[in-house]
């Protein structure tokens, strides 16, 4: 478990399964800009059996144990790439912003690694803005590079850089 101030992020596993496909099977916990799956428990099943042992996904939590997002990293090349998502109702209270951050300290501290990257649709400002906060720069656009609801999307490339970072915000840090 890495415990943040206002919220933890727990490693999924087997029981979180029937959970997980009843998220991703939801077209509103995916939102406006990410692609629409349907998938079944055994392929679910299938999928966490088979994740290589540097990718992780995470439930974020509240303090009391009720999942409210998903976040995930994994290895690309030398870096590592990162992905979330909160569930409609949890929304714009800051949870994300904490989870991205959390993410990042846990990357620079356990990994001798020099960047983190992530992908958002150029209209989703508020996956930009939660980006912006956790310390990450625009560094360009990908054309045409994810298909969505029936059309290619350009995606906007934010990173953060370990001298950027320079210090945990959330973990190993109390709250101010
Ligand atoms: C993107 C997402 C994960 C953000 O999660 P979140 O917990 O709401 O994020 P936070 O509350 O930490 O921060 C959201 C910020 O965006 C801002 N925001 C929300 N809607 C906005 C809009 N239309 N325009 C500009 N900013 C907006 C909020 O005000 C907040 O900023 P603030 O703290 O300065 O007020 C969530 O919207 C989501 O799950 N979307 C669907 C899935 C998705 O798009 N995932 C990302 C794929 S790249």
């Amino acid at each position: 478990m890495l415990e943040g101030h206002t919220i933890n992020l727990r490693v999924m596993e087997h029981d979180d399964v029937p959970l997980i496909v009843k998220w991703a099977n939801d077209p509103d916990f995916a939102g406006d800009y990410e692609p629409i799956e349907q998938v079944t428990h055994r392929e679910i099943m299938k999928w966490l059996d088979g994740l290589p042992a540097d990718e992780k996904w995470f439930f974020i939590e509240k303090k009391d144990g009720t999942p409210i997002g998903q976040i995930m990293f994994a290895p690309l090349g030398k870096h590592y790439v990162i992905g979330y998502r909160m569930l409609p109702s949890e929304r714009n209270k800051g949870y994300c912003t904490e989870a991205v951050r959390i993410i990042v300290d846990y990357l620079f501290l356990t990994r001798d690694i020099v960047r983190i990257q992530a992908e958002t649709n150029p209209l989703n400002l508020p996956s930009q803005k939660v980006l912006e906060k956790a310390g990450f720069m625009k560094e360009g656009v990908r054309r045409k590079s994810v298909f969505i609801r029936g059309q290619w999307h350009d995606g906007e490339l934010y990173s953060i850089l370990r001298e950027e970072w320079r210090e945990p915000r959330v973990l190993l840090k109390p709250q101010s």
